[in-house]
């Protein structure tokens, strides 16, 4: 769970409500904030809609939530410009479809919001070359990428430390795979705290409980993943009914015939957690549900109530990308709240570093 801190004594001056510089009283402790952010890779899969999107819908109310679309990052891939444009449409899209209320958190893409790169930039300069060597996913995607092993590439965990600690975010919701990269922000910024003095506020990542993790359909051993070569593989968002109920009916499973939880039957285990997040019921209520059926009745259950469960959010996801006009405003809506509170912690920062104010 998330840490608790007493926030009465910290950041008193980075009030999120409406990012307007106000004194904070003694006794008005701010609510925790919560900062994430989603490359732009186009309509999300299951797994994207269940493990995270969801459950930044269900933060919104707890605490000051910010969700950005990461298109800067995006760009230590090489990407196709007019298709990186419309996912970054896609995904903000796909945020508003999810149900996060554009008035209560701050949503925004990330480009949009100047002091992203400039606070990158002064953090490039407190962070070590081999901090920054030994970061498993650099290794892994320049291994991928051998052609394109870019200097953005390389000190992208400095830019997700700039998203991060712009926004003095308490927690951090991400994939397993992205902690580290929220450790190296917490480094960072305690590194130049111990410098200059209380600056950035220490993140913590937040990661939601294994339950979530949606596996892949044809090796459920893998997370599920658009990229995997099997088409099977993978539920996108977009798929059609028959689609999906055809990728169920092809899902692997173990040779077993019971559908019951168990060691070593990741199939039928990640299919009963697929099918209990989009019926609603908890897996001992499925388990029941399947008693004395077989592998079959309970795929063809799974396709068609996995195609139920992601009509509405489809079709909400096709109603926003419509109306582009509409997204535009939204973008500067969520921009301009970002840069609000952005502003504040990047002036900071550079006046701590000695540059001289912006005019
Ligand atoms: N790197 C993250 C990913 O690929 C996306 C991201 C960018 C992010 N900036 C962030 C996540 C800040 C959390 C906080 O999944």
């Amino acid at each position: 769970m998330l840490i608790e801190k007493n926030y009465a004594t910290i950041n008193k001056n980075a009030y999120f409500d409406k990012g307007e510089a106000i004194n904070m009283p003694e006794e008005n402790v701010r609510k925790k904030v919560v900062l994430s952010g989603i490359q732009p890779s186009g309509i999300p899969h299951l797994g994207n809609y269940i493990g995270a999107i969801r459950n930044w819908k269900r933060m919104e109310d707890e605490f000051d939530c910010l969700y950005m679309i990461a298109n800067m990052h995006s760009i230590t891939v090489r990407q196709d410009p007019a298709k990186l444009r419309r996912q970054t449409y896609e995904g903000f899209a796909t945020l508003l479809a999810a149900g996060l209320d554009p008035e209560k958190s701050i949503l925004f893409v990330q480009n949009q919001v100047p002091a992203h790169a400039e606070l990158a930039w002064i953090l490039n300069c407190y962070t070590m070359f081999g901090e920054m060597s030994r970061m498993t996913q650099f290794k892994d995607k320049s291994a991928k990428n051998a052609e394109n092993i870019n200097v953005g590439l390389f000190t992208y965990p400095v830019l997700m430390a700039a998203d991060i600690l712009l926004y003095q975010a308490d927690a951090v919701p991400v994939g397993a795979d992205q902690k580290q990269h929220v450790e190296i922000a917490r480094d960072i910024a305690q590194r130049f705290n111990s410098i200059y003095g209380d600056t950035f506020t220490l993140p913590e990542p937040y990661i939601p409980e294994a339950g979530a993790r949606i596996m892949s359909l044809a090796d459920p051993d893998k997370k599920m993943s658009k990229s995997d070569d099997n088409p099977n593989a993978c539920v996108l968002v977009s798929d059609s009914k028959d689609d999906i109920i055809r990728k169920f009916r092809r899902a692997v499973t173990d040779s077993g015939s019971e559908v019951r939880r168990g060691e070593g039957k990741s199939g039928i285990n990640n299919l009963i957690t697929i099918y209990s997040v989009a019926s609603g019921k908890s897996a001992e209520e499925v388990e029941r549900e399947f008693e004395g059926k077989g592998y079959g009745d309970f795929k063809l259950a799974c396709g068609e109530a996995v195609a139920d469960f992601l009509r509405p959010f489809r079709e909400n996801i096709d109603r926003y990308m419509a109306d582009k006009a509409h997204l535009d405003a939204l973008f500067k809506l969520g921009a301009e709240r970002a840069a609000r509170i952005a502003r504040r912690t990047v002036e900071k920062a550079e006046k701590r570093v000695g540059f001289i104010k912006k005019p």
